[in-house]
């Protein structure tokens, strides 16, 4: 049935966020949290031309964006398309994240 579908998509996230991570681990973070969905396996290819690639991208400069898309003060072309899934993840989380991220050879 339909509404089983849309229901089990929408319990996705959830089931997602309540998988313990690893902590510290921002491989693991990075795909729990969904990230790569729109950016790709390593940040590499992101799922539209129009969406960032990380990989390798700058670990101070991650944690910034990534704190200002949460808040809302980064509110720019599609990053409110991002900003839905950004309660996922607290401060120590984008952290390990970007660590991870910066880690990557593009
Ligand atoms: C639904 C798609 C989507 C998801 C899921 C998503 N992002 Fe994004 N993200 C975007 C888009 C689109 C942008 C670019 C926004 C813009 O146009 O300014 C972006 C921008 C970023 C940026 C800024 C890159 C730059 O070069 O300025 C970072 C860092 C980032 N995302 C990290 C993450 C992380 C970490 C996660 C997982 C917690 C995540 N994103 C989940 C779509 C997504």
């Amino acid at each position: 049935m339909k509404m089983n579908k849309l229901v089990a998509l929408l319990a996705l996230p959830l089931a997602l966020s309540a998988m313990a991570a690893q902590a510290g681990d921002g491989k693991v973070l990075y795909g729990e949290k969904t990230c790569n969905a729109c950016h790709g396996p390593e940040g590499k290819k992101a799922l539209m031309p129009q969406y960032p690639k990380l990989a390798g991208q700058n670990e101070a400069y991650l944690i910034v964006q990534m704190k200002d898309i949460k808040s809302g003060k980064r509110a720019n072309g599609d990053t409110a398309a991002m900003k839905g899934v950004m309660h996922l993840v607290n401060d120590q989380d984008m952290k390990d994240i970007a660590v991870y991220l910066s880690k990557v050879k593009p």
